[in-house]
């Protein structure tokens, strides 16, 4: 059952929100958790001679969609549909109000009009391609284009609405939250961002960072993006873009783990106490159960990441290669990593991991293998690989 209890919302004069909580989704891309849900914002800009409407929704939801822009004004009337982004949750109620609005064209980048066509078999004769610093004017709104590439999609864009000063950015500063609609209302609202930040944008901070610089000297009292709360304290979200995609990391340390007779968990108890004893910042996952978007979340900002696993099938265990690889695939900004290890006969878990991130920046800080069990002599290694991480977290040692 899908339900929808809000809705739209006047955010400032001639825009609205027409959006869908989705408090149901757990799942996305097949792959991340959405333990509170999320949104599909869409905003409809009425101007006193044109409508635009910004992004649209998941698939599934058009009649909701539909309900509340006739709210406001009749879906046969929208001039213009911005597609901000060309992924479904977006952008795949676009052919449902293209067949309901003959005359609406959409506005796409040239990479958005290619995406447009594949996915959604728009006609040429109903896209205009918009280039960076191009507007339009709605009568009294007038929207300004700029192309933000690869956040993360090749063909995404921001919308500004320049009288009003808001900008649309569609996914980035995004969070996967059914609830809340303006970022004062969620006490934690930076825990869910940075978590969608981790899980979505980090691969691409490259790509943040431009457009961040882009946006640096547009006055913008109002961020409305396309997942989660609209930001009428942009500040917050802005600095927190700045420093998650800088690099910059803390004195934090990602343990993730998986043990099957307790040897790994045993030594990654240790090595947790012994940071933690240091002042350290200490994340730990056990891979059996742990959600993938709260690591994506601490890989954010962690200088040390720790993967332990025993050897099993002549490798290490596959929840551990699981996990190298969404590290190697999300390019968190730590250098370091550290790969402890059991075994019973031979101890292959390191090379499989080392295997899976050998495309990735980290340099291996050190490692650990026992036979079986540790013993004081590996607790004793522990204690020095304790040692050396604290001071890398610190920056000491080079
Ligand atoms: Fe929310 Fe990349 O779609």
């Amino acid at each position: 059952m899908k339900v929808n209890i809000m809705k739209t919302v006047k955010i400032v004069g001639g825009v609205y929100w027409v959006g869908i909580k989705d408090w149901n989704r757990r799942i996305f891309d097949s792959l991340i958790p959405l333990p509170e849900g999320t949104s599909y914002n869409s905003y409809l800009v009425v101007g006193s001679e044109k409508s635009a409407l910004i992004d649209t929704v998941n698939p599934g939801f058009e009649e909701e969609l539909e309900e509340k822009i006739n709210e406001i004004v009749n879906v046969g009337d929208i001039d213009y549909i911005v597609m901000n982004h060309a992924e479904p949750d977006h952008s795949g109620t676009i052919p449902y109000l293209l067949e309901k609005n003959e005359k609406v064209v959409l506005i796409a980048t040239e990479k958005g009009a290619d995406m447009a066509k594949a996915y959604y078999d728009v006609p040429d004769e109903r896209i205009m391609i918009v280039k960076d610093g191009d507007v339009i004017s709605l009568g009294g709104k007038t929207l300004m284009f700029i192309e933000a590439p690869w956040l993360h999609w090749p063909e995404t864009m921001f919308t500004y609405l320049v009288e009003d000063k808001i900008l649309f950015p569609c996914d980035f500063f995004g969070a996967h939250l059914a609830w809340g609609f303006y970022d004062d209302e969620v006490p934690d609202i930076l825990t869910h961002a940075q978590r969608y930040f981790g899980e979505i944008m980090m691969p691409f901070s490259a790509m943040a960072k431009k457009a961040l610089r882009k946006i640096e000297n547009l006055e913008i009292d109002i961020i409305a993006p396309s997942h989660g709360p609209v930001y009428r304290n942009p500040e917050r979200i802005i600095e927190a873009y700045k420093r998650w995609s800088s690099g910059e990391t803390k004195e934090k340390v990602l343990i993730a783990y998986v043990s099957m007779w307790k040897a790994n968990e045993r030594m990654v108890r240790e090595l947790a106490a012994l940071l933690t004893a240091e002042g350290v910042d200490v994340k730990v996952y056990n891979l059996v159960n742990a959600d993938i978007g709260e690591i994506a979340k601490d890989l954010v900002d962690s200088a040390v990441i720790v993967l332990a696993a025993p050897t099993v099938l002549g490798g290490a265990h596959p929840l551990a290669i699981y996990a190298a690889y969404l590290v190697k695939a999300l390019r968190p900004p730590a250098k370091y990593a550290v790969i402890i290890g059991s075994h019973g006969w031979h101890g292959r878990s390191r090379d499989s991991l080392l295997e899976v991130l050998k495309d990735s920046k980290l340099e291996l800080l050190g490692s650990l293998d026992v036979r079986a069990r540790p013993r004081e002599g590996d607790y004793e290694e522990l204690r020095q690989l304790a040692q050396l991480i604290t001071e890398k977290v610190r920056g000491g040692v080079e």
